[in-house]
């Protein structure tokens, strides 16, 4: 690849999904959109790059942007903000919607569908009293290969075997060929979509609970700040944020109040604390 395609690729990354590769990224560009090329029964990565200049709309483009992100996940991924949500994020706003027995959940990069999939096993695990209320749980992701592996609820072995115990898979999944299969009961309680973040978020309702969990670390600061603003809006006045681990509003959104719980931190709508 020539200096001038690597330009091309990563703006074309950068415009279609706020992404930002950095310079250094190289080697990851052409690993990935090497593999991308054999794939696709391409001679090389330069046929590839030529391709995708010539048609830059066609079937080619959202391989190339799927095959550039990061999609690693797992079932309870990092474990502290799920001991949050269910010692203290969820009981709060139980508590709250009482009355309506409403509750509204939005995964904003669910990916191959562990993330949703565990907050809907959490809910069915400790909140039996949820049945008889309206609980949505939308997952959305802007890569529709991710999303259909998701909407499959197909996991392989290895895939299973992260972060989900034996008795939580007996409970919610079924053996089936090369891996195991998420009960219905469960796949139905998830509605999987295409959302692309950087593009307006269309019918999404207002939210009591938001997970963005590691995917800003990939964006530019302009584009964290833009999602960030509209989380806050999205968000009811007593709702939630979390983020991934190592993702942080500090200095990016003021108008998040930061909590700490069980070794995780939490974003409220909230102003922020006075100094
Ligand atoms: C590393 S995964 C995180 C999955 C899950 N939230 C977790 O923490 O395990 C990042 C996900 O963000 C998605 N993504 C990246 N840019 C996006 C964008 N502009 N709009 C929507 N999803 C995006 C990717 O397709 C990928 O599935």
């Amino acid at each position: 690849m020539t200096a001038d395609d690597y330009v091309y690729v990563r703006a074309l990354v950068e415009r279609h999904t706020g992404i930002v590769l950095e310079a250094d990224k190289a080697y990851l560009i052409e690993a990935r959109l090497g593999t991308l090329a054999r794939r696709q029964g391409l001679p090389s990565l330069e046929a590839l790059v030529t391709q995708l200049r010539q048609s830059p709309g066609d079937a080619l483009q959202p391989l190339v942007l799927e095959a550039l992100t990061t999609q690693e996940t797992s079932f309870f991924r990092d474990g502290h903000p799920f001991a949050a949500l269910r010692q203290t994020i969820l009981p709060a706003l139980l508590a709250s919607r009482e009355t309506t027995r409403r509750l509204v959940i939005w995964c904003g990069a669910a990916s191959t569908g562990q993330e949703p999939y565990s907050v809907a096993m959490l809910l069915r695990e400790h909140f039996p009293q949820l049945a008889g209320w309206q609980v949505r749980i939308i997952a959305t992701d802007f890569s529709e290969a991710a999303l259909n592996r998701a909407r499959a609820g197909h996991f392989n072995p290895t895939e299973a075997g992260r972060g989900l115990d034996e008795r939580l898979r007996a409970r919610h999944f079924h053996a089936a060929a090369d891996g195991w299969r998420i009960r219905e009961e469960l796949r139905r309680m998830v509605e999987f979509r295409r959302l692309n973040l950087i593009e307006p978020w269309t019918d999404l309702p207002e939210l009591d609970l938001v997970l963005l969990r590691n995917v800003l670390i990939y964006l530019g600061t302009e584009t964290k700040k833009g999602i960030l603003r509209r989380i806050h809006r999205q968000l009811r006045p007593d709702g939630f944020l979390l983020l991934g681990a190592a993702e942080t509003t500090m200095n990016l959104e003021a108008a998040f109040a930061v909590t700490h719980l069980e070794g995780t931190t939490c974003y409220r709508p909230g102003p922020p604390p006075a100094a």
